[in-house]
């Protein structure tokens, strides 16, 4: 399946899924970046993947940098939009139009902890378990019908970077589990709820 993978940052859920698209019947055409010095980018130019720049601050509005932003995705017919790590809310245009084929990482047990600073708020919040969420985009900010979820203890002394760095391995295996459902078309968003085999998740 034709794939799109939109970063903000270190790409390192890019990595993961450019080092394991073979297997899961990924064929990674564009990776797209609204932050030009994202080395995500320079990850993709390694593995000779097409890259683009689209900078959000050269356009007047939301509405405009998520136009230029379909538009370079529409040049590949992709069948699946991947978030790897997209630090950009959307418009409910956008949204709306890859309803069904976007998938978001975000790295909460969601519906907890929407939004930045997770990791941090999640020890705050004395969590004994914090994780990772995988769900499909719809217009409310992660708050697309959840997929998959994968957990990890929070344990004495954490810190933001401490957790973070355990969540991220488990967000870079349950990233490359998830889009292989939906490269085999397993994984579909019906009414507005995920299922897997026709069965809801
Ligand atoms: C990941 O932890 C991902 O879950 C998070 O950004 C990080 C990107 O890391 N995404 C969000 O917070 C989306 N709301 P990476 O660039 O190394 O893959």
């Amino acid at each position: 399946m034709k794939g799109i993978v939109l970063i903000s940052g270190s790409g390192s859920n890019l990595q993961s899924i450019i080092d394991n698209a073979k297997n899961i019947d990924l064929d990674i055409q564009a990776v797209i970046s609204n932050n030009k010095d994202a080395y995500g980018l320079t990850r993709a130019q390694a593995a000779n993947i097409p890259t683009h720049a689209i900078d959000h601050k050269q356009f007047f509005s939301r509405e405009e940098f998520d136009q230029s932003l379909s538009q370079t995705i529409d040049q590949y017919n992709p069948g699946i939009v991947i978030l790897a790590g997209f630090m950009r809310i959307l418009t409910p245009e956008f949204t709306k139009k890859y309803e069904g084929k976007m998938l978001n990482i975000h790295p909460s047990l969601l519906p907890k902890f929407q939004g930045l600073n997770t990791h941090q708020r999640a020890i705050d919040a004395g969590e004994s378990e914090h994780g990772v969420s995988i769900h499909f985009v719809t217009a409310e900010l992660d708050g697309g019908p959840v997929i998959a979820q994968s957990k990890v203890k929070v344990i004495k002394n954490d810190t933001a970077e401490s957790l973070a760095k355990r969540v991220l391995t488990e967000e870079h295996q349950l990233f490359v589990q998830v889009i292989h459902w939906f490269t085999q078309n397993r994984l579909k968003l019906n009414n507005n709820i995920a299922t897997l085999d026709n069965k809801a998740l």
